[in-house]
């Protein structure tokens, strides 16, 4: 395999970086879906390279696709910087050994024991639980009528949320929001090639402290999931310690940082087109479908990647062997090819068909726990905060910008 050479992927100008870019990307992906919807970014060596894609047709397709890979690090690009990415993202317990990084049977495999834990029925039966967490979380803040809604609810809700049905302590959110948050900036901003010590040191954090939950698990199971994982079994097969750590791992890092961003968007969103708000608290029945609108409208998740595992025409292209294909979520949801005025927020629009959860194998595997926080969410302030105002009209995004969401966000009620 290629030694790695040439500057670090981190080091290449990244035009995501640009705050302006950060605050509204939906112009630039404008412009590439309608000029360059298979872009080849420049790299400053041969080889199949990175392709951008920014058409829902395209994005969908390869979704769907069967001869392409999950597994990041199959791409070209990846081998080469192989030799600077952390052990511990290889090794066992990191996120090359989740069902998210898996491919064919041994995917089916992974996530059908999962599958037997993350039950819809565990998922329901959690709604009180959330609605109480919401209660809570607001009545913090209800005497001062103001508050950060990222500090005070998006971020803690998900956190104690995925916490208690994995079956860690409560108490501990904040600490696993903090791990999560350096891990999911680290990715963001030029991925774990360019880590610092905060990366490592959440990883181990994250890492060790699950070990020890699982260990206690196996020695006296609990009514939660990692004791429900630890128990699932078909066939005689079950999931092995390091695949408990790393899909415990992916449960915990993944139901966080995105149904903030999917709150935060939201809000973001609807008071920014304040008579959406209006007919929503008007007839809060239309909440589900505002929602899947709002997921479309400002994707947590604005890319997910594939790696072509044979050359893969598109077109009157060529997706090629080993390239490191990016789909662009974001751009597909705003394609005016597939849906009628696509910047128009429109809590009311039919067959919202997004592409905010993935499509295909890799479905998001938590869209329902998703859907639900969400809804519990914005029903409790559309009935308790029914004059919920942006006390500033600039919104700060992350860093990361494949996971969309503001840094905080100032609100009045
Ligand atoms: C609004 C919130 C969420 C969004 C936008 C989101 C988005 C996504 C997307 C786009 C994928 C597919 C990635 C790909 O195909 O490469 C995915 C997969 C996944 N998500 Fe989510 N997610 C959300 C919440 C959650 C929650 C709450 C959980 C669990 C507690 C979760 C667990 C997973 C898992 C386990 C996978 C991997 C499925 C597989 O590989 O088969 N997600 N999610």
């Amino acid at each position: 395999m290629a030694a790695p050479s040439g500057p670090l992927p981190g080091s290449f100008p990244n035009p995501f970086q640009d705050p302006a870019l950060r605050a509204n990307p939906y112009p630039l992906y404008a412009m590439l879906r309608s000029s360059n919807p298979v872009f080849r970014v420049p790299l400053p060596f041969e080889g199949p390279g990175v392709v951008i894609l920014s058409r829902q047709a395209d994005v969908e397709s390869v979704l769907r696709e069967g001869r392409v890979s999950v597994d990041r690090l199959r791409a070209d690009v990846a081998q080469r910087f192989r030799a600077f990415l952390p052990p511990q993202f290889l090794g066992e317990g990191g996120p090359t050994r989740s069902m998210l990084m898996l491919d064919g049977v041994d995917h089916t495999r992974v996530r059908g024991l999962v599958n037997k834990a993350f039950t819809p029925r565990r998922v329901a039966a959690l709604e009180g639980r959330i609605r109480g967490i919401v209660g809570d979380l607001i009545d913090g803040v209800r005497s001062a009528g103001v508050m950060d809604l990222m500090h005070d609810l998006a971020e803690p809700l998900p956190a104690i949320v995925i916490a208690e049905l994995l079956g860690v302590p409560a108490e501990d959110h904040r600490r696993f929001k903090q791990w999560a948050a350096d891990l999911v900036n680290a990715l963001g901003t030029g991925g774990p090639l360019t880590r610092g010590p905060e990366f490592e040191a959440a990883f181990e954090a994250l890492l060790g402290y699950l070990r020890g939950v699982i260990e206690e698990r196996r020695a006296s199971p609990r009514e939660d999931l990692i004791s429900g994982m630890i128990a699932a079994q078909e066939d005689r097969d079950a999931l092995s310690d390091a695949e408990l750590l790393a899909n415990s791992f992916l449960l915990l890092v993944a139901g966080h940082e995105t149904t903030t961003n999917l709150v935060g968007n939201g809000v973001v969103a609807l008071l920014r087109n304040r008579e959406q708000w209006e007919r929503l608290r008007a007839d809060r029945s239309l909440l589900p479908n505002g929602i899947e609108e709002l997921l479309r409208y400002d994707s947590p998740v604005q890319a997910t990647v594939r790696v072509p595992t044979e050359d893969i025409p598109l077109g009157d292209e060529v997706l090629p062997l080993g390239a490191l294909v990016v789909c662009l979520i974001g751009a597909a949801n705003r394609d005016p090819a597939a849906y009628d005025e696509p910047d128009r927020l429109d809590v009311t629009r039919e067959r919202v068909q997004h592409l905010s959860f993935g499509f295909g194998q890799h479905f998001c595997l938590g869209a329902g726990l998703a859907r639900l926080e969400a809804r519990v969410v914005l029903d409790a302030l559309l009935e308790h905060a029914p004059d919920l105002a942006l006390i500033r009209d600039e919104v700060e995004y992350r860093p990361n910008p494949l996971l969309r969401g503001p840094q905080a966000l100032p609100v009045s009620f």
